[in-house]
């Protein structure tokens, strides 16, 4: 019921930021998909190409989840780069910046303040970031499934895997294989994702009780 009211008195604003997303979409060229929800100011920069996938959810304030956000959705694809999003993804709080090539699946989840990042913005030595020399870029790919818990970030030249979980405050420098949970700083695998994860959850809660 309270939820219900909450969705009621929040209906206009959702209107609102769905009414500023297409109006950005339509400034900068990028095609609107079908049943994106946009719920906050998204920022989108597509001097290259930004393809989106069908049943997308980008949440950019920390009212519409209460995880944590700390800023709003940033998609950027810089100049003849290109950023895909495969269909059925959700993100919050998201920083995803191509200045070559980054390709997320279908049903990927991003959770608070993801990041990921094709290019390291700035080069290594002093004398090349005073010379203005371009900095080291490398192609992202997310496989099908993945999900990034809150505040991981993925840097240049790394593919996860389908189905791979990396957990909360990541930094992922390399390679993650497919079903893996990983993490750390640099991440690391921890143990493959099997069956036996299958319903876990429920044994937890039935451990608590007994
Ligand atoms: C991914 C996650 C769900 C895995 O939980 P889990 O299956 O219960 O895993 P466990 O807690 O049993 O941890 C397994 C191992 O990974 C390690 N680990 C867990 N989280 C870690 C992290 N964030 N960084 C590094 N290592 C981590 C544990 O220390 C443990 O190591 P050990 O076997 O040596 O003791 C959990 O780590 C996580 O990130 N939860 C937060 C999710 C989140 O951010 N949600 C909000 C946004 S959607």
């Amino acid at each position: 019921m309270n939820f219900s009211i909450a969705k009621i008195i929040r209906f206009p604003s959702y209107c609102f930021w769905h009414l500023c997303a297409r109006a950005q979409f339509a400034v900068r060229g990028v095609k609107w998909p079908q049943h994106l929800t946009v719920k906050g100011p998204l920022g989108l920069s597509a001097i290259g190409r930004i393809e989106l996938g069908d049943h997308i959810t980008i949440v950019n304030d920390s009212k519409y989840n209460r995880a944590g956000i700390n800023h709003s959705t940033q998609l950027v694809a810089g100049r003849g780069a290109i950023l895909k999003i495969g269909n059925n993804v959700g993100m919050s709080g998201a920083s995803i910046y191509a200045e070559s090539s980054i390709e997320i699946g279908n049903h990927v989840l991003l959770g608070a303040n993801a990041r990921i990042y094709d290019t390291d913005f700035h080069p290594l030595h002093f004398q090349d970031r005073m010379a203005g020399v371009p900095p080291k870029t490398a192609p992202v790919v997310i496989g099908d499934h993945v999900w990034l818990a809150a505040n991981v970030t993925v840097l240049k030249g790394v593919n996860i895997g389908a189905r791979s979980v990396i957990a909360a405050g990541s930094v992922v420098t390399s390679n993650i294989p497919e079903d893996c949970l990983a993490g750390g700083i640099p991440a690391r695998v921890i143990r493959k994702i099997t069956e036996n994860d299958l319903h876990k959850h429920f044994d937890s809660n039935l451990d608590n009780t007994s």
